[in-house]
């Protein structure tokens, strides 16, 4: 896939140039010195011989068929060179030049007569606006960055050409080793989904990593990771993530929408690893390139001091690793030569005063044990220790260890050596015990993600036909809002369970209402007109005879007289009163990049204080929706607290799965809030008692 990229006979570079302080002759320097073992074709009308290679005055006076063509001419020119590489059959086009829609609306024009033509002439182009492409194991360097990666295990895409530049540079310093190194550029044909595709394809890739500021389609990108995170890794970090596109919304799905939230969810539900930051991307990187995934959570610490120790089994904490105990037969060996000061629980505190030899002796315990599965070891370089001989011992240890092994070595000048001995070796090593703990815990939910069974989708039967009747009447009348009865025939055409509700137009008819639902019961203004009826007086709760319903009937109507003289009033809703539910929301919103999104979230103080919300992209499996759900750390109140009984989440998960097909079946709701959803305890099912919900044509 993307062959002619990654592994092309023959390169043309057009705009090489003899001026060594022009991109154009970077390109070709970088592609000939770094070993390329194809046929490369320098293009430029005036130049005769470049580099020591002979020049073509343009592409069609090469003599050979060109699998990949790298343009580096000025802007304007790009579109003929794009011709004429239709004309001589290339295929694979890397766009280097800068100037096309990143400058405005000019260069957004001929961006797009690029893709155009590339679409039409089947060209598969790779930026513009980019840095170029590496690949170690061809040998090819098309760009112009400084230097080649040393050939490793990692492929990374990067929509910002600048970070390439600073990560090359930064990998080269830390022996970080890659296959391949893409920049993006202004992704006009090929996006992040091609390269997760064509990553996941190549054998020397064994982890993919990007970084991120958009995504060009959101539900082929998920598709794409999905299946490429089956068998590896993929670890992206977002730019861009803060705040931008939240925006002014009329529910509360919508409010606390954004986009940070669609992609976390969209990373989520594809098996993404999240970074948040590059050096997470990285040190989470080193982990998965060299060791094996651990079989399971539990780890153990090896440390020579008591405070690093405790940092990394905080992190531990707030992870999903655990700190098992180790065998009795361990510790009693352990027991055997530790001093009386060490610990042999976890994290083992092999004390100060340990040598290489003591680290050796507790190692050998620590990684033949059956109960452990991964093996973090924190030094600290006290004047007992020689950090380069205990990196020795680890790495020898780590040649015949069948589990992930870490390392911390804590400090700058005395540590700096031994760190190179395990960039070298390709044990991962970090500052800080948090990075290490961050990158185990991304390996541990890794595998769980690889290992779960196949997603269950189900699908309700529901009145479609109605739900499009009463948006067809919404649409016709030039609104966007429902009416409170059209947004319960709809939740009634997807199976809701509604509170029992008449209008009553005078006061006998509300007592009689009340009378056949039975008392309590709560009493609504019934107006197309009013959309915020508690905050105009419209809604009276806990109505227990017939006195209280005259009264709530002439306070209701005399409120919305008052405070809204011009709206329509149908009469007043006398409705069932829910009296032992739990109140949580559910909503629908779209997001630009991915589409539907659903929102869970407890009601009241937990939505709009604490906005305690679960997010994910519709459609919603049987898993996801019981996921968001166990999400919300409001989550144990639903299981029940002090003597409660447990609300009932399989109806908040039928619930969740309903307005998900809704969500799909209807690209026309923008938003919709459920709210309050009420749930029953368990077994008991769930009431929806009010919604909301826009459409848009
Ligand atoms: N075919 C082949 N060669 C041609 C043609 C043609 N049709 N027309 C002109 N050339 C030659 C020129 O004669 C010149 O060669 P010379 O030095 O022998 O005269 C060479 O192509 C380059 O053309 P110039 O006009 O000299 O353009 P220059 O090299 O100054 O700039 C470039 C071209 C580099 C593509 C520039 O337009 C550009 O886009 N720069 C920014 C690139 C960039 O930043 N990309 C994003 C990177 S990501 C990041 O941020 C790090």
């Amino acid at each position: 896939m993307l062959e002619h990229f990654f592994n092309p006979s023959s390169i043309a570079v057009v705009g090489a140039s003899s001026n060594p302080g022009k991109i154009g002759y970077t390109v070709l320097n970088n592609i000939l010195q770094y070993g390329f073992r194809g046929s490369v074709y320098p293009i430029n009308p005036k130049a005769k011989e470049i580099l020591g290679c002979h020049v073509y005055p343009d592409l069609l006076s090469v003599p050979s068929s060109i699998d990949l063509a790298v343009i580096a001419v000025p802007a304007p020119l790009v579109l003929n060179v794009l011709r004429q590489c239709a004309e001589k059959g290339i295929d694979s086009v890397v766009i280097i030049t800068a100037g096309f829609k990143e400058i405005g609306p000019k260069g957004a024009r001929m961006e797009e007569e690029i893709g155009r033509l590339a679409r039409k002439q089947g060209i598969r182009l790779i930026g513009p606006n980019c840095l170029g492409i590496i690949d170690t194991a061809s040998s090819l360097n098309a760009s112009f960055a400084a230097g080649m990666p040393l050939a490793g295990h990692i492929g990374f895409f990067s929509q910002s050409g600048a970070l390439c530049v600073a990560i090359l540079d930064w990998a080269l310093g830390e022996n970080v080793r890659f296959s391949r190194f893409v920049s993006l550029g202004n992704k006009t044909d090929i996006s992040e989904t091609e390269m997760i595709f064509s990553m996941g394809k190549d054998e020397n890739t064994r982890v993919i990593l990007g970084y991120l500021e958009s995504v060009e389609s959101g539900a082929r990108f998920m598709e794409a990771a999905r299946q490429v995170s089956r068998t590896k890794p993929i670890i992206i970090v977002k730019g861009g993530a803060t705040g931008a596109g939240a925006r002014a919304a009329s529910s509360h799905t919508g409010a606390l929408a954004g986009s940070d939230r669609a992609y976390r969810a969209a990373f989520k539900q594809s098996g993404i690893i999240h970074a948040e930051s590059t050096q997470e991307l990285f040190g989470q990187a080193m982990a998965f390139a060299t060791q094996s995934l651990p079989k399971g959570p539990s780890l153990a610490i090896v440390t020579n001091s008591g405070g690093p120790g405790i940092l990394a089994a905080d992190a531990c904490e707030r992870s999903s690793l655990h700190l098992p105990p180790l065998s009795k037969e361990s510790s009693d060996r352990l027991r055997e030569f530790l001093p009386v000061t060490a610990s042999v629980y976890n994290p083992i505190d092999i004390v100060g005063d340990a040598s290489h030899e003591r680290y050796k002796k507790t190692l050998e315990i620590v990684l033949q044990d059956e109960l452990i599965e991964s093996v973090l070891i924190l030094l600290t370089p006290t004047a007992a220790v020689d950090p380069v001989a205990v990196a020795r011992v680890i790495t020898d240890l780590a040649r015949s260890a069948n589990k992930p092994i870490m390392t911390v070595f804590m400090g700058g000048m005395r540590v700096r050596k031994a760190r190179k001995i395990f960039q070298n070796h390709g044990i991962p090593t970090y500052s800080y015990p948090e990075e290490a703990v961050s990158a185990l815990n991304a390996m541990v939910l890794y595998r769980q993600w690889r290992e779960q069974p196949p997603r269950e989708y189900r699908r309700f039967e529901v009145k479609t036909k109605e739900v499009r009747h009463v948006f067809a009447s919404v649409i016709k009348q030039h609104r966007h809002d429902l009416i409170e009865h059209e947004a319960r025939s709809i939740l009634k055409a997807y199976g809701f369970r509604l509170p029992e509700s008449r209008i009553a137009r005078t006061t006998a008819e509300a007592q009689k209402a009340a009378a056949e639902i039975g008392y309590p019961v709560v009493m609504k203004i019934a107006s197309p007109d009013v959309l915020h009826k508690s905050d105009i007086g419209g809604v009276r709760v806990g109505i227990e005879d017939d006195k209280m319903a005259e009264d709530a009937f002439f306070h209701i109507t005399s409120n919305i007289r008052l405070r809204q003289p011009h709206a329509r009033i149908l009469g007043v809703m006398v409705q069932e009163m829910i009296t032992h539910g739990r109140e949580v929301i559910i909503g629908i919103t779209r997001d630009m990049q991915f589409g539907p999104m659903i929102m869970f979230g407890l009601g009241g103080i937990y939505v709009e204080v604490l906005k305690d919300v679960a997010f994910r992209i519709a459609p919603l499996s049987v898993e996801e929706a019981d996921d968001m759900i166990r999400e919300t750390r409001s989550f144990p109140l639903l299981r029940g607290v002090r003597g409660e009984p447990p609300a009932d989440i399989e109806a908040i998960k039928d619930a969740l799965l309903r307005v998900s097909q809704m969500a799909v079946d209807f690209p026309e709701i923008i938003e919709a809030d459920i709210n309050p959803l009420l749930v029953c305890p368990e077994g008991q099912g769930a009431v929806a008692v009010d919604a909301r919900i826009s459409i848009q044509e």
